[in-house]
């Protein structure tokens, strides 16, 4: 049998931190799903809880999450669209690391209205390439989001978002272990 390579660590970074969010039910979904994904330890990172202050020089928890962005392998962004964009906080995080991000890769999980968050989704394809982060190509977006769920925090009609989740999972598990081994065989200079 072939050896089991160890599991990677997925941060799963929340990025909505208005008070009447929805944002927590999104993730909820999927981390239910990732408890049932043995190849990934989980890191939840949820933006609302930390102080990330936007300056160069730190500060707050910019140290912590800077760390956390470092331990993690991959990732997943669970965003809604704001104005055809993505949320601001979200943008602050991501500048607040640098080298961190770097060869590592990304999925979405995108919520909105009719869009179901894909304008924001393509937005941060952009922003992250400066990073050279590597973004999945398939994503889970849920249109209508507050129409979406049921009171278990279930999606009504799972069938899309499902098959988009496993898809992409295996783009994700992917390029989470050749990018480890990668920069363990040598450094990504950039
Ligand atoms: C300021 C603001 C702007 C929004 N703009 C859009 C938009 O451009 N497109 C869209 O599909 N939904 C838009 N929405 C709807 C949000 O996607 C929806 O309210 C969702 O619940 C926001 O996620 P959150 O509750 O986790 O913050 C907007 C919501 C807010 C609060």
């Amino acid at each position: 049998m072939p050896e089991q390579p160890t599991p990677y660590v997925l941060a799963v970074i929340t990025a909505s931190v208005r008070p009447d969010r929805i944002g927590p039910t999104v993730t909820g979904w999927l981390l239910r799903r990732l408890d049932r994904h043995p190849g990934a330890e989980v890191d939840h990172v949820d933006l609302a809880d930390l102080d990330l202050p936007g300056d160069l020089a730190g500060g707050g928890d910019a140290e912590r999450f800077t760390k956390r962005i470092a331990r993690a392998d991959a990732f997943v962004v669970v965003t809604p669209e704001y104005n055809h964009g993505y949320p601001g906080p979200l943008k602050t995080a991501i500048d607040t690391a640098y080298a961190e991000w770097r060869a590592k890769p990304l999925g979405f999980v995108s919520y909105g209205g009719a869009s179901g968050g894909l304008r924001a989704v393509e937005q941060l394809r952009g922003v992250l390439a400066e990073l050279h982060v590597t973004t999945m190509r398939t994503g889970v977006m849920v249109p209508d989001v507050h129409a979406a769920f049921d009171a278990h925090g279930e999606l009504r009609r799972p069938g899309p978002a499902e098959a988009g989740l496993a898809e992409m999972l295996g783009q994700l598990d992917w390029w989470a272990h050749t990018l480890r081994r990668g920069r363990t065989d040598r450094p990504y200079l950039g």
